[in-house]
């Protein structure tokens, strides 16, 4: 697809800025004009409440909200019904964690993730944990950046974990994890599984029948949507049996002075005013993925990180984070220069317009375990090209020139 990333470059006005290189997509992505004119078309043309109201400009923007749950649910193969609008993935774990763990996790029992986790799928759980008195576990990563399966073998078959949490593609180490294969190993031993796809579902053609998580989590802002919106798609059982997260309007069936009935999925677990304009443009960016069409979206981002993987370690002293293999892997790469911290990397390249992050990625116990403080990192999206990653190799070198390595 190299020569359509060069085509849909235009789509995206903020690259319009004169000499900007965006290599931050991990963090949030760039937005095309697609979203941009939606989200604007929706407030200037049919905004109103939605659900509530019978006069036409409501039940068109009724139309247009429910119209985008349902085209995001088919974008990833899942069910309109038993997809929830959140904040963002980190409102949809602690969903999961705070309305299914708190009847379900108790005293002795365990929740297992993996050192690669976002804090996103950490910190809910400690807290849960802390709560519950239920121990949190983690499954260890290879030198290469894989999980060591044998560790979640081994701890689901002491019998205690009740719930796995794993990255789809992990936004440090780029890590392709075998999820499939994850909730095929935890649904044996009786565990649930919630796969956070934060990285996955912007550049991965997603069936998550197939994966056949119980939960699956991402975030529209990094998928070339709005920030302020995310989504939850879980196993219909299982939301139904769940008390709601948040309490308030339009998540009732019926409000009585001391108790109330809940409103049918997916809004039992949407309360308050949902983020209609958002929704919106999450419909309009699933909408442009796919004119492009995943299967080529994965292929541009594995070949940008093939050409990444191919280009970096020609500045002297450079290491590349991960699984050195780009199949294993999406278009996100961590990486270290001895005398430079992450820090001047990313202040410098910034000088050359190169946009990369410096930082701990909110990751800070695999930090740990990779012996680092901070990494840098450059990521892709269909927008980037290989001339990108040339520009950002010659700002490596230019960095090693002003610390006069
Ligand atoms: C793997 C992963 N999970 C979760 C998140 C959290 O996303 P959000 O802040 O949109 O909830 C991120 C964002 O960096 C991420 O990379």
């Amino acid at each position: 697809m190299s020569a359509t990333a060069v085509d849909v470059r235009a789509d995206f006005p903020v690259l319009d800025r004169e000499g900007l290189v965006y290599l931050d997509s991990a963090a949030t992505s760039q937005k095309p004009h697609q979203v941009i004119e939606a989200m604007d078309d929706y407030y200037r043309n049919s905004n109103a409440p939605i659900h509530r109201s019978v006069y036409p400009l409501a039940a068109e923007a009724t139309e247009l909200f429910e119209g985008a749950r349902e085209r995001v649910a088919r974008f990833v193969g899942w069910d309109a019904r038993t997809t929830i609008f959140t904040r963002n993935a980190t409102e949809a774990i602690n969903l999961v964690a705070y309305a299914w763990g708190r009847e379900n996790v108790g005293q002795g029992d365990e929740v297992l993730i993996t050192r690669m986790e976002h804090h996103s799928n950490i910190v809910p759980w400690q807290l849960l944990c802390q709560e519950r008195g239920a121990r949190l576990r983690y499954v260890s990563v290879d030198r290469d950046g894989e999980l060591a399966m044998d560790e979640l073998d081994e701890a689901l078959g002491e019998g205690r974990v009740k719930l796995v949490g794993v990255a789809h593609i992990s936004n440090v180490l780029g890590t392709l994890n075998p999820v499939e294969d994850v909730v095929r190993r935890a649904r044996a031993v009786g565990a649930l599984t919630l796969v956070d796809g934060s990285q996955a579902a912007p550049q991965l053609s997603l069936d998550l029948r197939a994966i056949d998580a119980d939960f699956y989590v991402w975030t529209g802002h990094k998928a070339l949507g709005p920030t302020g919106i995310g989504v939850l798609h879980g196993r219909a059982e299982l939301l139904e049996q769940m008390r709601p997260f948040l309490g308030g309007g339009h998540m009732i069936s019926r409000v009585d002075d001391q108790t109330s009935t809940w409103n049918e999925l997916p809004w039992k677990f949407e309360a308050g005013t949902s983020e209609i304009a958002e929704a919106v443009g999450l419909g309009a960016a699933v909408d442009y993925l796919s004119a492009i069409g995943m299967d080529s979206v994965r292929a541009h981002e594995r070949e940008l990180t093939a050409y990444a993987l191919e280009r970096m370690p020609e500045i002297d002293g450079l290491t590349v984070f991960g699984p050195p293999d780009p199949e294993r892997r999406g278009g996100v790469i961590s990486f270290a220069m001895p005398g430079i911290h992450p820090h001047d990397i990313g202040e410098l390249c910034g000088r050359e317009g190169v946009c990369v992050r410096a930082g701990h990625h909110c990751a800070q116990p695999l930090m740990r375990d990779m012996g680092v403080p901070a990494t840098a990192r450059a990521s892709f999206h269909v927008y980037n090209s290989r001339y990108d990653i040339d520009r950002l190799v010659d700002a490596l070198a230019k960095a090693r020139e002003v610390f006069e390595l």
